[in-house]
């Protein structure tokens, strides 16, 4: 095996409900990327990763009513400056890119979530030329507990929606992740922080 197929840079989301423990790992997931490709690591986020992203975030969680279509295409108007200023070029230098949230939290928030056509996205995914990631760690947890874990911050636009909404999040997110096993691993987020990582540890053991 040459030392380019050792070092592929790989495309890594972290995905889940608001409160899942995304962040919290994302740390984690570096340490273990840092060991394994010696052209280092980005860290970045979406919506938002770039500074026209970071703009567009705001007004997406901000508390003024937005349609949901303009949502949907707020979200691909950052993804494509993400891809095009910092995603892709991290790749090219041979870096892991590491993605808190990408297009599967398209697909469960704007698509399962709202009630878009999921058509609608695959369409956008297809004509933009979105690149799925290598790999997504999707950590599930219950509505429940996630917003448990969320309590005492801040609420955005998104976070201040109900139950449903987010439990329709959920089912779209393990829908993805029934769809598409080979990319998108199942972490259950319900156990303790150190359990979790040990999950993490061996999924990243097996995938990268
Ligand atoms: N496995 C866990 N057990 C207990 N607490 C946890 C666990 N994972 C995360 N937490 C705690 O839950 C809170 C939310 O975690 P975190 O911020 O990582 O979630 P997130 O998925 O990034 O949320 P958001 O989508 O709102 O950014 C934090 O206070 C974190 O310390
Ligand atoms: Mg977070």
């Amino acid at each position: 095996m040459s030392s380019m197929a050792i070092h592929k840079p790989l495309f890594i989301s972290l995905e889940g409900l608001d409160g899942c423990g995304k962040t919290t790992q994302m740390d984690r997931v570096a340490e273990f990327c840092e060991t394994r490709n010696p052209h280092g690591y980005i860290l970045t986020r979406e919506p938002g990763g770039t500074e026209v992203g970071e703009r567009i975030r705001h007004i997406l969680l901000d508390h003024a009513a937005i349609d949901a279509k303009s949502e949907l295409l707020l979200i691909f108007a950052a993804r494509a400056q993400h891809l095009k200023t910092i995603i892709e070029p991290a790749l090219a230098l041979g870096q892991t890119v590491i993605c808190d949230r990408y297009v599967d939290a398209t697909y469960a928030y704007q698509g399962y979530g709202r009630g878009l056509p999921i058509s609608l996205i695959d369409e956008l995914v297809r004509i933009l030329r979105i690149p799925l990631p290598d790999l997504t760690l999707f950590f599930d947890v219950p509505v429940d507990l996630a917003q448990a874990r969320r309590k005492g911050r801040p609420t955005d636009r998104i976070e201040a929606e109900g139950t449903e909404f987010f439990e329709r999040v959920r089912n779209g997110y393990r829908a993805r992740a029934e769809s598409d096993p080979g990319r998108v691993a199942i972490i259950p987020a319900t156990d303790t922080l150190a359990a979790v990582g040990q999950t993490v540890d061996a999924i990243l053991r097996t995938r990268c």
